[in-house]
């Protein structure tokens, strides 16, 4: 590893420009006609559900009337019941209660939280490019990590420890071309995934950080190319907590040319 080389890639990422937006969640898992979905970002609860039309809602997780958990709630023809005495939310402003934009890429869903990005905000997240929606297929799972969400960033740039760490994984890693600079901000590997013991799939893969929470690696040649695979470190805890915690949600949109793929 070159730590220096994984420094100076964080800073540019960091200093990339968010918005405030934040993935909370995979776009599945708030349904139409399904229970509230709740997350809490940077220290701040907030509850998700779909319209009778499946329009995304989001705003704080607390009932604006006694304060209860917004999460454990019901949707009722769209409309977010509260479950302690029926205060009903139908994604609109209500007394105490503002909602927050909300934006679902058809992968992931993405909340703008001002006061924990404290950036400027922007009108819609900057979403990866992906494979185009029709023949790709997309798998999301989320883990947490006890650590801020820049050591998730940093551990994902750094092309060197998944050889050494996922040996099981990953075999015949060479850096070809380290970052740049700011005009030329991609790690590019040759590496090759283990699929079985014995069977190994080389490809050309890039990382980059198009934004200080979200790490891409992209498929450039080989098997799969186009296809990506998102990391995006979401913080749970609030700045000042002195155990932080990341939700780390990770998006496979994956694309091929063999026959019958998008089908699988
Ligand atoms: S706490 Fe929600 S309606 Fe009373």
């Amino acid at each position: 590893a070159r730590p220096a080389l994984i420094a100076d890639a964080l800073k540019r990422a960091s200093a990339r420009p968010s918005g405030n937006w934040f993935v909370v969640a995979a776009s599945r898992e708030v349904r139409t006609g399904g229970p509230p979905f709740g997350r809490t970002v940077g220290g701040a609860e907030v509850v998700l559900w779909r319209s009778a039309a499946g329009e995304l809602h989001a705003g704080p997780g607390i009932c604006p009337h006694l304060g209860a958990p917004l999460r454990e709630s019901r949707v009722v023809c769209g409309t977010l019941v509260c479950h302690w005495h029926g205060l009903a939310l139908d994604g609109g402003p209500f007394a105490g209660w503002e909602p927050y934009p909300a934006y679902d890429d058809g992968v992931l869903v993405w909340v703008r939280l001002d006061a924990v990005g404290g950036e400027e905000p922007t009108r819609r997240p900057v979403v990866p490019r992906r494979p185009a929606a029709g023949g790709a297929l997309d798998a999301v799972c989320t883990t947490e990590g006890r650590c801020e969400p820049q050591d998730v960033v940093a551990n994902r740039l750094d092309p060197w420890h998944g050889a050494w760490f996922h040996p099981y994984s990953f075999v015949d890693l060479t850096v070809i071309r380290a970052p740049r600079g700011e005009d030329d901000d991609a790690f590019v590997v040759d590496v090759s995934f283990r699929v079985t013991r014995r069977c190994v799939v080389p490809v050309r893969a890039e990382f980059t950080a198009p934004g200080p929470r979200t790490v891409v690696m992209r498929i450039a040649e080989g098997e799969g190319a186009g296809s990506v695979v998102e990391t995006h470190a979401t913080p749970l805890t609030g700045g000042a907590d002195e155990r932080p915690r990341t939700t780390v949600i990770e998006a496979v949109v994956a694309a091929s040319d063999r026959p019958g793929f998008a089908l699988a």
